[in-house]
């Protein structure tokens, strides 16, 4: 199969550098094309992220010497690639997603501005894959070709998002009770200080509650004729703290339940989950989408952030809960699974479902 041109849009930041370790082998998907900001546009990659550079891995030879486009230059991107992913600032996004969706350019967005319109997916595949719909209707109400927009959730949601997948599907939620530690890259660069978060906690982190209190009932919400209609039936309350750890993002959740659940139905569910991207057997799918940790102190971050290539959940402690039916511990990678691993992820549905060319 050839493989089709891609670009991004933010490549110089924490998300569009996991974007290019990821993508690096893809077997559907080639980078060609490069965007940032003036203060990166006219250099070559490796100059541009010289001393921020935060993967592991060294940078990928193929890209130390792609040139990076400014990123209104829509002229270049058209004839570059076929698609973007988007891992820019949420006033960049505003700026600029619309741009290019409005120009042909399918955009998959990392970025928070564009989930809160009815007609934009917020897409976990395994969750709510039949928002895909949303896209014709978005085409038409915008009057855009083959442009679209598609979004993803916030980095965090995806740790306890899709481990209720299953259990909402067979029990409805009702009410969910959320603690979220978040680490330090969910930030992006150069993030929270040293100073800050060295031996510490912060337990505020800008519009974050708001977004794991409204983004779940869109993404449980149902696709009507204009748009999504948001799930009303649920009531969420959120914490989020800033952790002095650097990737993986811990939840506690406690969850009420319309019909109470066994124990063993829970784990049993977890266990045999498979969403439609194992079904479809896309590339970036991880094998075992939630994994449950039987030992009493996992998931932790250091440990579990990086099971099934980053892109698993890693699960723990289900037991009673004093106030609701049951309480857990969830983990997922939010630069991978939360961010550019969902971004791809996204992509390679879309692609199979034939939105992407
Ligand atoms: N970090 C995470 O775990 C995570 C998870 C999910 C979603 N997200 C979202 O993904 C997006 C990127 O996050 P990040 O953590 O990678 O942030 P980051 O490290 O601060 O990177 C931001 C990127 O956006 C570019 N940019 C900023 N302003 C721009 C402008 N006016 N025009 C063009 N490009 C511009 C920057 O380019 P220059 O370097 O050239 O200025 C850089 O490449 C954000 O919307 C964030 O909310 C992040």
């Amino acid at each position: 199969m050839e493989k089709i041109s891609v670009g991004i849009l933010g490549a110089t930041g924490m998300v569009g550098q996991q974007y290019l370790q990821l993508l690096v082998n893809h077997p559907w998907f080639e980078v060609s094309f490069l965007a940032s900001s003036e203060q990166s546009a006219g250099k070559f990659y490796g100059e541009a992220v010289e001393g921020r550079w935060h993967m592991n891995a060294p940078i990928p030879d193929r890209f130390i010497n792609l040139p990076i486009t400014n990123i209104n230059d829509i002229q270049q991107a058209k004839k570059s690639c076929s698609f973007v992913f988007s891992a820019i600032s949420h006033e960049a996004a505003g700026l600029y997603e619309e741009l290019y969706a409005q120009n042909g350019i399918p955009v998959i967005s990392n970025a928070a501005y564009h989930r809160y319109f009815a007609d934009v997916p917020v897409l976990i595949p395994e969750v709510n894959p039949d928002h895909i719909k949303l896209i014709p209707i978005q085409q038409k109400n915008r009057k855009w070709d083959r442009g679209f927009i598609v979004a993803k959730p916030n980095c965090s949601l995806q740790s306890y998002m899709i481990p209720l997948a299953p259990l909402h599907k067979e029990f409805v939620v009702q009410k969910l009770l959320i603690t979220t530690l978040q680490a330090v890259s969910g930030a992006g660069h150069p993030g929270v200080s040293s100073l800050g978060i060295i031996d510490n906690v912060i337990p505020y982190i800008s519009n974050e509650e708001e977004k794991s209190e409204q983004e779940p009932l869109k993404i449980w919400g149902d696709v009507g004729e204009d748009g999504i209609t948001d799930s009303h039936n649920i009531t969420i309350s959120a914490h989020c703290n800033r952790v002095p750890v650097i990737d993986g993002h811990l939840a506690c959740v406690s969850v009420q339940f319309e019909f109470t659940p066994l124990k063993k139905h829970i784990l049993e569910l977890w266990e045999n989950f498979q969403g439609l991207p194992q079904l479809l057997n896309l590339p970036s799918a991880p094998r075992q989408p939630i994994i449950y940790c039987k030992e009493s102190d996992r998931p932790q971050p250091r440990q579990d952030r990086n099971a099934g290539n980053g892109m698993s959940v890693s699960v723990g402690r289900l037991r009673d809960c004093n106030v609701f039916n049951f309480r857990f511990v969830a983990l997922s990678h939010n630069t991978i699974r939360g961010a550019a691993g969902g971004g791809i992820l996204n992509a390679e549905l879309l692609m199979h479902q034939g939105y992407l060319k």
